[in-house]
This record gives structure tokens, C-alpha cells and sequence, in this order.
């Protein structure tokens, strides 16, 4: 494989390859320069919302690119301001900030949590055990997977990790000193495990008691992922802040945090920037995917798509006990926990014109396909994995 090679010449090791050339993409298929072409579930790890070469995103993108390609947040421009209308509009808050990625969402977060923390007299963040929230050191000291942290210790003080659904456990440690919970709907990379309506339960009454900030990431389960624009939407709560990303920019690099009232005025000029973030052409992109993707019709497909599908991975459960031990999440952010690891199922799949990926430490499939994608698409999908378990089985 040369092309793998040459990656590995060149490129630090840090990620494990596919080893298919892609030559391009259409809707929710993906060409291979052998003549191959791929069902994708993992559209960019829950980015490409719209799937590929979507003429809406195209065309977006290039009228955009007709009038500049980048001119820095010292100018206001048009696409700026519709997205940020558009967001806030779908959403109960009050104010935007764009950046590049989600773990910059984070980070930008985490600074207005500490300086509304330090104004409040209250220190402890908490997160949870599985969760995963990015990259950046900030970002990284969130993260309750012990892999992501060891090796560049010391993190963020003050910091701690709470069992995933334990509510017990929550309701001891949270205090006056508390000043920020942040967790994820429906943990992506962790494995697709959502949160109970225990915890959230806990997690409101928590917030009426001791007034710290509820930090919603959404940067996976956003931008109608679940059926829902945001996931928070279904709980009798507001968060005082969401992370977004990934499927927001329908392809192209962008994130957002969006904060209440509340947090509406904790930073001051200067006190957080960033040279590219909301980039014209992401924006119009983001513009574009936005608009489709909020379509109450659109929104409600997702849904029923969504069980759909997780009828159907229901199905094969039934049919393979002793290889598929749970089928969870919402909408088309779907998990497959196995009893065993399931690298040798993805690959399997791949040779079967499959593409997705594991999470939850190697023992869940993670299906995150593109929204658009259709019944018939979904039902081959299923075809091939059934294919797969019985070779196995
Ligand atoms: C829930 C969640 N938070 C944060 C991130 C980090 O986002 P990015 O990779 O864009 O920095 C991810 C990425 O997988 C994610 O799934």
C-alpha cells in the first residue's frame, strides 16, 4: 500500500488509517481509486451532515468564495451575522462565539467558566467518567478517560471525574464550591451511552441550589444528529451554555459556543479571540447546512430514520446473542456494544463496502452517517452487517 507507507514516512503516528484511497464522495457513498464504492456510517466522524458534494453546500460555498476567503474577526461580515441569527434563534441564548473545531468551543468555554468562577468564589468543574471533549490541554483535563491525560500531566486543577450515570455519586460531590458540570448527552467516542434522566434530574435541582453553570457539549449529538437541532432540547432544563461543532460547518472547519443571559457579558474585549475562527467560507457552509438541517420535516426524517435503523441493529441483536450485548443511542448516533472487541466487524465490514468506526474502547460500532442518508441506504447497511456477524458467529 504506498500510499499508507508514504503516511507513515511523512506524518507523526498518531493516527490508525483506512487503508482505502478515496477518490471522492457522493451523498453517502465513497469512491476508492480501486473502482470500489463505500457506504459510509462515519461521515467524517459525524461531520459531513449533508453527505458529500451536497449542491446546496457547493453552492454556498462558492458564492462566498467570490467575495473573500478570509478578512479576520476585525471585520463583522454578512455570513457571520445570519449564521449567528440563525443559531440563536433556534436556541434559547443570547450570545455567540465562533471558532475552528470543538475542542476551541471547549477551551473558550472553560475560560468564561473559570472567570465567572473566580467572580462567584467557586472553583470545582466537574465532568464525567467516559466522556471525551477534545484535544487541547484544556480539553483534555475534561476528558474522563485516563488514556487521553496520563502522558501530559499536569492538566487544569481542579478538576474532577464522577461516574457516568451514578447520580449518588453526583449528588455527593457537588457543593457550594462547585462552579461548572460539563457532560454530553450522549457520549460519542465514549461509546454512545446517554445520560439518565436521573443525573439530569440531579443535575437541575443541583444548579437551584448551588448556583454553578450546567456546560452542555454538543458537539457531537448537535446540528440534528439525535432528531433534535440540539439534544438539550428534550430535557426540562436549559444548559447555560452548549459547545458545537463538527456537523455545523457541513464539512468545513467550524465550532461555536452559545451562552446564556447569565454569561452573556463575563469576557471583555481581548480577553478571548482567534484568527480563523468563523471563517467566511465554514460560515457559509454552516449557513447552508444549518438551514436544511432545521427543517422541522427534516428533523423529524432524522428521527424516524433513526429508529429505524436501531430497530433493525435490534434485529440482529435478537439474531447474534452472543456477539452484540446492547444497542443504544438516539436519531443517527447509534452504538453496538459487543461482547468482544469490534475491530475485526469493522474490517470485515470494510471489505463488505462498509465504513465505520469502534468506540467505547473498541467494543462499540459507532454509526454517525451522513443525515440525508435513506431508508433503502440503511437496510443495506444492515444487510452487510448481518453478512458480517454470521461469518463470524
Ligand atoms: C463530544 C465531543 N467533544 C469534543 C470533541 C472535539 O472536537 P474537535 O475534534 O473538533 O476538536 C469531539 C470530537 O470528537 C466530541 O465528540
Amino acid at each position: 500500500m504506498d500510499f499508507l507507507e508514504d503516511a507513515s514516512k511523512y506524518f507523526l503516528d498518531v493516527y490508525k488509517r483506512i487503508p482505502i484511497k478515496v477518490t471522492h464522495g457522493e451523498g453517502v457513498w465513497l469512491y476508492a481509486d480501486d473502482g470500489q464504492k463505500y457506504l459510509d456510517l462515519l461521515a467524517g466522524i459525524a461531520v459531513n451532515a449533508l453527505g458529500y458534494n451536497h449542491p446546496i453546500i457547493k453552492n454556498a460555498i462558492l458564492s462566498q468564495l467570490d467575495k473573500n476567503l478570509h478578512l479576520s474577526n476585525f471585520f463583522v461580515q454578512d455570513i457571520h451575522v445570519q449564521l449567528a441569527k440563525k443559531l440563536l434563534e433556534l436556541t434559547p441564548f443570547e450570545k455567540i462565539f465562533f471558532s475552528n473545531s470543538g475542542t476551541e468551543a471547549i477551551e473558550g468555554l472553560l475560560k468564561i467558566v473559570k472567570k465567572w468562577g473566580n467572580q462567584n468564589k467557586k472553583s470545582k468543574i466537574l465532568t464525567f467518567e467516559g466522556s471525551f471533549h477534545g484535544r487541547t490541554l484544556g480539553a483534555a483535563t475534561l476528558t474522563g478517560q485516563e488514556k487521553y491525560r496520563k502522558n501530559f500531566l499536569p492538566l487544569l486543577p481542579n478538576v474532577e471525574y464522577v461516574a457516568f450515570n451514578d447520580s449518588v455519586a453526583l449528588q455527593d460531590v457537588i457543593d457550594e464550591e462547585t462552579c461548572a458540570v460539563f457532560f454530553e448527552g450522549i457520549s460519542g467516542e465514549g461509546g454512545i451511552r446517554e445520560i439518565s434522566s436521573e443525573m439530569l434530574n440531579v443535575l437541575e435541582e443541583g444548579r437551584k441550589k448551588y448556583n454553578f453553570l450546567i456546560i452542555a457539549d454538543e458537539i457531537q449529538t448537535g446540528v440534528g444528529r439525535t432528531g433534535l437541532f440540539y439534544n438539550f432540547e428534550r430535557y426540562n432544563f436549559i444548559p447555560d451554555a452548549i459547545a458545537t461543532a463538527k456537523g455545523l460547518g457541513g464539512g468545513l472547519p467550524l465550532g461555536a459556543f452559545l451562552v446564556s443571559e447569565k454569561l452573556a457579558h463575563v469576557l471583555d474585549i481581548g480577553e478571548h479571540g482567534t484568527t480563523y475562527g468563523g471563517n467566511p467560507l465554514a460560515c457559509a457552509s454552516g449557513l447552508a447546512t444549518v438551514q436544511f438541517v432545521s427543517d422541522k420535516k427534516f428533523l423529524n426524517d432524522i428521527a424516524t430514520k433513526g429508529l429505524y435503523f436501531k430497530n433493525a441493529l435490534e434485529g440482529l441483536k435478537q439474531k447474534y446473542p452472543g456477539i452484540i450485548k446492547e444497542v443504544r443511542g438516539k436519531g443517527l448516533m447509534l452504538g453496538v456494544e459487543l461482547h468482544r472487541s469490534g475491530l475485526e466487524i469493522m474490517n470485515l465490514a470494510r471489505k463488505n463496502n462498509l465504513i465505520f468506526n469502534v468506540a467505547g474502547g473498541g467494543s462499540v460500532l459507532r454509526f454517525v452517517p451522513p443525515l440525508i442518508i435513506e431508508k433503502e441506504q440503511i437496510a443495506q447497511a444492515i444487510e452487510i452487517l448481518d453478512l458480517v456477524f454470521s461469518q463470524i458467529n
